[in-house]
């Protein structure tokens, strides 16, 4: 409610701001009409809005479209994208002969629709409700009755009801192409297709040509390489293929969802959706999942590394072609040298200068490499590289000799501990030596005898002497509250430097350490925290005063320079996904059940009982632990805090386990534990089938569980068949069918259906009663056998009656699951 409230007055301050200019505005331009200045079109309800516009100071206007309901100006659509104009007041969009223009100061032709139409007519354009402006012979059209619509046009916006299709006549696919950058809606590198060969998959190419993405063919459910879209019930996805065309379009099952796919100048296709709480777009899903998975996103000579912001670095030696490119986030103009080769400028210099080549490890090594069979020896294959003077790089490794000429593209910086990493001599320009200033870190490494070396060297080992000291005086063990604070040395010994690692989570890696006292530990060594010292040691200590049998204990945290790590204890059983998913180790049913509820107990402790309350936002197996008495413990609570109160960052940093995910966090509303509640539901349902909920059952067919299981029990069918085959049917009926509704209550759609931990833990002891749950809305988006529930069947036109029906008894049941107090008190 107070939600509401908020939303009308903001929308109150919308419409009061843009009321002046908005006198003028039109839904639809008729043949005597035109659009000049600050005149836009406005749909019939306000949703979207189209005029001329500009970024930043630049004289460039564009015709574009853009949301007119969100504080940030976001442009879906835009009509002239190559071909800007000077003069936005002199310069309209009008009709003319039968078609929409753009004409610019000097009356010439811009932009056009391009039909070949009948004047006869009269032509009018809507901008309608959902972001698509149409061209039609009446002025109260709909879509179904364009003769031309901006959906057969997109530009790097795909919005819910258009289409990005391939023409089966004229194989010619429709693409949704980057903007140049963000400030330059001209037509960028980065182009999302449907593959024109007619798989039916997505691909996204680099300059129309190289592609480096590509969904996986369409199974009739799913991208078979986007199996996340199995857990997606925000979308509603179609195919259509007809002789002439095949296309996906997809709608949102919620009107209240502001939401978008982009093809973002980062060269990977992003899903946002509107967050009102926060006033932004919050990612909810990418692909590529990584920045350098982007054909030759930084360049000729550019470096990527996912870890860095930015994510591209020109090589020692090199500068960036264009810095205001640079500077803007496009990368794809490449570095060039900043000073030329010895060889380029006199192969036999008197002073005897000569290139040299600086040792560059841990990389992916560029594309295009060329063997040199001949050199078979490193000293070879670098003579080889130095005597053709447009090589630019060579690597040696167990294949031999290989070498680089001219530009190297797609090399990429990987972190220290990947094993994939190799090791790239660089050419170096031989005046690179006396440059001191300009390359500081690396001339070191190469200067050997010269004297300028060695005053750097000299102030570095005075930097490590100081360094050390502090770190001597400051950094040694000490007690902080319950917790320890580690001395980073320290735990690199105890962990060996870091060569047991049990996992790798959502917030980093954990490794197996043993400390002096022969106690054994984990160590997470946290990535991408953005907290400074003092924030960190805050969080960490309200984490530490957290303690509860199914708890994970911190033991204590290192914090030193950028380095975060926290300190548990070890837990010898290893986590519930190696329990449940695994042959080897089969868990019981009583197990099992006693599992289910130290996880609830657990999670009702961190909701309820220590004084603020910890949501843990990342509930799924891989974050329950079991200790030697298969006694489940909750680990990574409180870590969502400490990576920011910034949710969509936490969500980027969980993108991989959507399947136990809310439907709240992309919805735009606040997260509250209630979403703790719905992962904890999805893991329910694994513990009963043994099986991850989106693998296919053992019959191979692709079956939610979830639904399959929340159907059977609905309807009194066989509970039994629902069990972990590797059980023999060994457990409690009566149990099953307790855990299954709770699951099923736990993953309503309404997080206000959904009940506590608390509750559910009482329901797990027997003191409370559950109903029977309705089936949540997310579940019935996996329904594959229509036969089997009457009470959905699903036709487009009663779709939302009969959500409406569903969700009215959810709440009426839902007041039963908490009123019911069972006489079988304890
Ligand atoms: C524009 O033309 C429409 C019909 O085509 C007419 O109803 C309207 O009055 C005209 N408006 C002006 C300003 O001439
Ligand atoms: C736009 O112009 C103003 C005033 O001339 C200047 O302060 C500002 O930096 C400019 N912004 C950009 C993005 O160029
Ligand atoms: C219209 O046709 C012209 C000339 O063939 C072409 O340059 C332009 O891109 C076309 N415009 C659209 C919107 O297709
Ligand atoms: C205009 O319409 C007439 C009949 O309605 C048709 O014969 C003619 O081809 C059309 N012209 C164009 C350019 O489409
Ligand atoms: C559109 O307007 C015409 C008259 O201008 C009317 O006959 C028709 O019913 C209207 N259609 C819709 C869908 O409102
Ligand atoms: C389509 O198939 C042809 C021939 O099999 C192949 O050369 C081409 O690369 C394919 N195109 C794409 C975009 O996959
Ligand atoms: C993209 O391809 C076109 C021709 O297909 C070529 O002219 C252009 O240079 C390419 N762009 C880049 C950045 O390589
Ligand atoms: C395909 O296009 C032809 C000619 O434009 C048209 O007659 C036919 O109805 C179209 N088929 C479908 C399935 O849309
Ligand atoms: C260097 O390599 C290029 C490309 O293979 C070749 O064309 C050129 O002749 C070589 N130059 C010398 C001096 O070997
Ligand atoms: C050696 O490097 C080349 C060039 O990048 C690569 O293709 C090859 O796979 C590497 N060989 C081994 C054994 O790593």
């Amino acid at each position: 409610m107070k939600k509401k409230s908020w939303l009308s007055c903001f929308l109150i301050i919308c419409f009061s701001l843009h009321t002046y200019p908005s006198l003028s505005a039109l839904t639809t331009i008729s043949s005597n009409q035109s659009l000049s200045g600050d005149q836009t079109l406005v749909s019939k309800d306000g949703n979207f809005e189209l005029g001329f516009f500009n970024k930043g100071n630049s004289s460039k206007y564009y015709i574009g479209m853009w949301y007119k309901k969100i504080s940030l100006k976001t442009y879906v659509w835009v009509a002239n994208r190559d071909d800007p104009v000077s003069d936005k007041s002199a310069s309209k969009l009008a009709i003319s002969d039968g078609n929409l223009v753009l004409l610019d100061q000097s009356k010439n032709l811009v932009w056009s629709t391009n039909l070949s139409s009948n004047s006869s007519n009269s032509v009018f354009a809507v901008l309608l409700d959902t972001g698509n402006i149409i061209l039609s012979n009446r002025p109260n059209a709909s879509a179904s009755d364009a003769l031309w619509q901006s959906f057969d046009f997109p530009s790097d916006t795909w919005l819910p009801g258009g289409k990005i299709k391939l023409d089966k006549i004229t194989k010619k696919p429709q693409y949704l192409t980057s903007w140049k950058n963000s400030e330059d809606p001209a037509t960028g590198l980065f182009s999302l297709e449907l593959d024109p060969n007619g798989t039916n998959s997505y691909l996204i190419l680099w300059n129309k040509t190289q592609q480096y993405w590509t969904s996986g063919s369409w199974n009739g459910q799913i991208f078979s390489l986007v199996p996340e879209m199995r857990s997606n019930y925000i979308y509603n996805f179609n195919f259509e293929n007809n002789a002439n065309e095949s296309y996906f379009t997809y709608s949102l099952y919620s009107n209240s969802i502001i939401s978008r796919f982009v093809m973002d100048v980062s060269g990977q296709i992003k899903q946002l959706t509107w967050l009102e709480s926060t006033q932004q777009w919050n990612l909810f899903w990418s692909q590529p999942r990584g920045q350098c998975q982007v054909y030759a996103f930084c360049g000729a000579f550019g470096s990527c590394n996912e870890i860095s912001k930015p994510s591209c670095n020109c090589l020692n030696g090199y500068e960036p072609k264009s810095q205001s490119d640079w500077d803007l986030g496009d990368y794809s103009k490449g570095c060039v040298k900043t000073n030329k080769f010895q060889c380029e400028v006199s192969p036999n210099p008197s002073n005897g200068a000569k290139d040299r080549f600086l040792t560059k490890s841990n990389l992916a090594l560029p594309e295009q490499a060329q063997p040199v069979v001949e050199a078979g020896l490193s000293e070879q294959c670098e003579s080889t590289c130095l005597s053709n003077c447009s090589c630019t790089a060579y690597a040696y490794n167990s294949s031999g000799c290989f070498i680089w000429r001219g530009e190297l593209l797609n090399l990429q910086q990987l972190s220290q501990d990947d094993s994939n990493g190799q090791t790239l001599f660089l050419k170096l320009a031989a005046s690179e030596f006396h440059d001191s200033k300009s390359n500081k870190g690396t001339t070191i490494g190469i200067v050997g005898g010269a004297v300028g070396g060695i005053v750097i060297l000299l102030v570095l080992v005075l930097i490590l002497v100081i360094r050390r000291r502090k770190r001597l005086s400051g950094a040694r063990t000490s007690v902080e509250g319950s917790l320890i604070a580690f001395a980073y040395r320290d735990l690199q010994n105890a962990t060996k430097n870091f060569s047991e690692k049990l996992g790798g989570g959502g917030f980093g890696s954990v490794f197996k350490g043993i400390l002096p006292d022969s106690s054994v530990i984990a160590v997470k060594k946290l990535e991408s925290i953005s907290q400074g010292e003092k924030q960190f040691r805050t969080e960490v200590s309200t984490i530490g005063t957290v303690q509860h049998v199914n708890l994970v204990r911190l033991r204590g945290f290192c914090s030193e320079g950028d380095k975060r790590l926290l300190v548990y204890d070890y837990m010898p059983n290893g986590s519930l996904d190696s329990h449940l998913f695994q042959n080897s180790k089969v868990l019981d049913w009583k197990v099992r059940f006693q599992i289910a509820l130290g996880i609830a107990r657990g999670l009702t402790y961190l909701h309820e009982k220590c004084r603020d309350c910890i949501i843990h936002c990342d509930v799924k197996p891989e974050n329950i632990l079991i200790d030697s008495e298969f006694c489940p413990k909750v680990a990574d609570f409180g870590l969502a805090k400490l990576v920011g109160r910034d949710f969509s960052r936490v969500l980027t940093t969980m993108r991989g386990t959507r399947g136990y995910l809310a439907p709240e966090w992309i919805s735009g509303v606040a997260i509250t534990a209630k979403a703790d509640v719905y992962s904890y539901g999805m893991m329910l349902f694994e513990l009963v089938s043994g099986r991850r909920n989106s693998d296919p059952s053992g019959d191979g067919q692709i079956r939610f569980f979830p639904t399959w299981a929340a159907n059977t029990v609905h309807q009194g069918g066989n509970v039994i068949s629902l069990l972990d085959s590797r059980l023999d049917g060994n457990a409690d009926v009566e149990e099953i069918i307790r855990i299954i509704k709770i699951a099923a209550w736990c993953v309503q759609d309404d997080e206000t259906h959904r009940p506590s931990m608390g509750q559910v833990v009482q329901i797990l002891e027997g003191v409370l009663d559950v109903a029977l749950p309705p089936i949540p809305r997310s579940l019935q988006a996996f329904i594959d056998d229509h036969e089997e529930i009457v009470f959905f069947t699903d036709s487009n036109s009663t779709h939302n009656s009969q959500v409406k029906t569903s969700v009215s008894t959810a709440s009426s049941q839902a007041k039963s699951i908490i009123s019911s107090t069972s006489t079988t008190s304890p």
